[in-house]
């Protein structure tokens, strides 16, 4: 999604910029661009480019210039197609202010209205250029002032980054509801909508709060608020490749280690406990709670579907996952004995955040599982635990997906144990789980196999992907990803529901990816395989180490180790990450930037 960096010090080299930008390529956008003041000209210079930003870079080694401050912007659509004129920065009428901005400014159209009568003269579709031609209505000399006045009239969400020709030596920034961090260097401070773009530079931080505006100058800033100086844990190296041909890959092969890092600490085996210092504020409270609905969106609602198959066997808590989209327009049945869980890597999607404020306002305790340290989310709960598996750069979500299901698996733990779970029970779970990166070593062994596998099934325009109880979801997660990197029409569908429907589209065109680990409903499972090879159809099945019958009854098998039906899903979405990675690379795609999506939603 769209994505912001400034700068403003003792660097005249655009440069900076560009490759700032160019570590937020992986959150998704149609178009770049740069205004950068040059202090000999007294000017502010703009470049646009519809596309990559190697194309706004082209044009700006055609013709280069300096300067500081300067502020860039990745754009994604939302008002007004992919185009140059609509691409950021924008400016008023003098061409004196150059905006960038993140967010939507719901009352654009109103707004827009009132400036023309007003005699202002409009270039874009955008909702953000009203921000200009609002700041230039208040600007009389100073900047943060004429942008104060201006954000007064504003309904909607913004991360903003502003400057100015005739107030020049600084960059003000504004933020409502879309992530802004500043960061602090020696005699230099930078703006970005996300730590990944300046972290080569400074891993000093302030992260904005809704309503702050910060202003930059070359030797110092200013908040309206006093604020902690935080530290960024991971470094420049992690948010890199490393050798990998893709983010998505690389992040595929570090699973073991990212699902290792949110165990770390948090368990303790003799006594079967989870230890959840995030959740310390609220433990006695959780004692009391009789429902726990949990919200979150894509990949990581289908995490939350495999969390509630685990709370609700070994908590006897009632369970329901809804799409954070939905949750605020449906009726909630909610009391002070509910719980609410928002489940979100990023920590900014605009549906889970907005589920949780409208939780907040009934006074319902919120708590977050959640990857970005720091991000709205974690910060809008009551209380939470944290992922730590590190930056995700890829848009279609791996690592982020397994340690979301690890912290799953800790937080049944712990709700269980104080509820009915045995110490027993407590002392398997906690035990098989440190197992649990080891195991998926040996799955990834499997690499090579699934490469040769997406070779044989690349060409196919359909899948059906089935499941049951614990892997059902793990259906809907193989299918989810498969669309979205390779483009390829899935279903991610409860194997005991095929016949009902589904069944009617298999035949030899049409393969079925089984996920049949030896479990509670393996029996079941091999019923559906038998109705799809009566109809011709084709199936790859994901089943357990030393399974040998499933070999006569599929076309392909992937193995799996053994490990307890509740953690089966961490290992057996991996061959499907890896399947539609392949898939969607032999198909000529770009994986880490599938088109029309983007890495954070922050739109509703
Ligand atoms: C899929 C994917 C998306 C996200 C969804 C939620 O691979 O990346 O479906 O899972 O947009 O994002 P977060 O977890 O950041 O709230």
């Amino acid at each position: 999604m769209c994505g912001i960096v400034g700068y403003i010090g003792k660097k005249d080299n655009p440069q900076i910029g560009l490759s700032a930008l160019k570590r937020l390529e992986y959150r998704g956008y149609d178009s770049a661009g740069m205004a950068v003041f040059n202090p000999e000209k007294q000017e502010i210079f703009c470049l646009k480019a519809k596309g990559k930003i190697s194309e706004l870079e082209r044009k700006f080694y055609s013709a280069p210039f300096s300067g500081s401050p300067f502020i860039f912007h990745t754009r994604w659509a939302t008002h007004g197609e992919a185009s140059e004129i609509n691409a950021h920065p924008h400016w008023d009428c003098q061409k004196n202010i150059f905006l960038v901005h993140n967010g939507i400014i719901e009352n654009y159209q109103e707004l827009k209205e009132k400036l023309e009568k007003e005699g202002h003269k409009f270039q874009s579709e955008t909702d953000t250029e009203v921000l200009c031609h609002l700041i230039e209505k208040y600007f009389q000399g100073n900047l943060e002032e004429a942008v104060r006045q201006a954000l007064k009239e504003v309904r909607g969400t913004y991360g903003i980054a502003v400057i100015s020709k005739k107030d020049p030596q600084k960059i003000v920034a504004a933020k409502l509801g879309s992530p802004l961090i500043l960061g602090i260097n020696q005699d230099e401070f930078l703006i970005a909508s996300d730590p990944a773009a300046i972290v080569s530079h400074t891993r000093q931080v302030i992260t904005l709060d809704d309503n702050e505006i910060a202003v930059l100058s070359p030797n110092n800033f200013f908040i309206l608020k006093e604020k902690p100086i935080e530290k960024i844990e991971w470094d420049a190296g992690e948010a890199q490749k490393q050798g990998f041909s893709h983010f998505m890959l690389k992040e595929i092969m570090e699973q073991p280690e990212s699902i290792e890092t949110p165990l770390r600490g948090r368990l303790i085996i003799d006594q079967g406990l989870a230890k959840l210092g995030g959740l310390e504020p609220v433990k006695e409270r959780l004692k009391g709670i009789e429902r726990l609905n949990i919200v979150a969106c894509g990949t990581a609602r289908h995490a939350c579907l495999v969390g509630e198959y685990m709370l609700e066997e070994y908590t006897g808590i009632p369970v329901e996952v809804e799409a954070s989209s939905e949750f605020r327009y449906r009726k909630q049945i909610l009391d002070k004995k509910t719980a609410v869980l928002a489940v979100s890597q990023s920590g900014e999607t605009a549906d889970t955040l907005e589920a949780i404020k409208e939780a907040k306002e009934k006074g319902i305790m919120c708590l977050g599982v959640v990857n970005v340290v720091g991000s709205t989310i974690s910060r809008e709960t009551d209380a939470g635990i944290y992922n730590h598996a590190g930056p995700e750069i890829g848009v279609a979500s791996t690592k982020a997906f397994t340690s979301q299901l690890t912290v799953l698996a800790l937080l049944t733990l712990f709700l269980g144990r104080q509820r009915e779970m045995s110490l027993v029970m407590g002392q398997r779970i906690a035990k098989e789980l440190l197992r649990i990166p080891e195991l998926m070593r040996e799955v990834l062994k499997s690499e090579a196999q699934v490469k040769e596998l997406a070779q044989k099934y690349k060409d196919f325009n359909n899948l059906m992907y089935i499941g049951r109880k614990y892997n059902y979801p793990i259906a809907r997660e193989g299918a989810h990803k498969i669309k979205e990197i390779a483009y390829v029409h899935a279903e991610g569908m409860r194997a005991g529901e095929l016949k009902h429907c589904e069944l009617a589209l298999i035949d030899e065109n049409f393969p079925t990816i089984a996920i049949c680990p030896s479990d509670s409903v393996y029996d079941k499972m091999k019923n559906a395989m038998e109705e799809i090879k009566a109809r011709q159809g084709k199936i790859l099945a994901v089943a357990t180490e030393g399974n040998n019958e499933i070999k006569n009854l599929v076309d392909d098998v992937i193995y799996i180790p053994k490990t307890l039906e509740m953690l089966t899903p961490i290992l057996s979405v991996v061959p499907l990450q890896l399947f539609a990675y392949y898939v969607g690379v032999l198909r000529g795609y770009d994986v880490d930037h599938p088109k029309n999506l983007a890495k954070a939603v922050t739109v509703e």
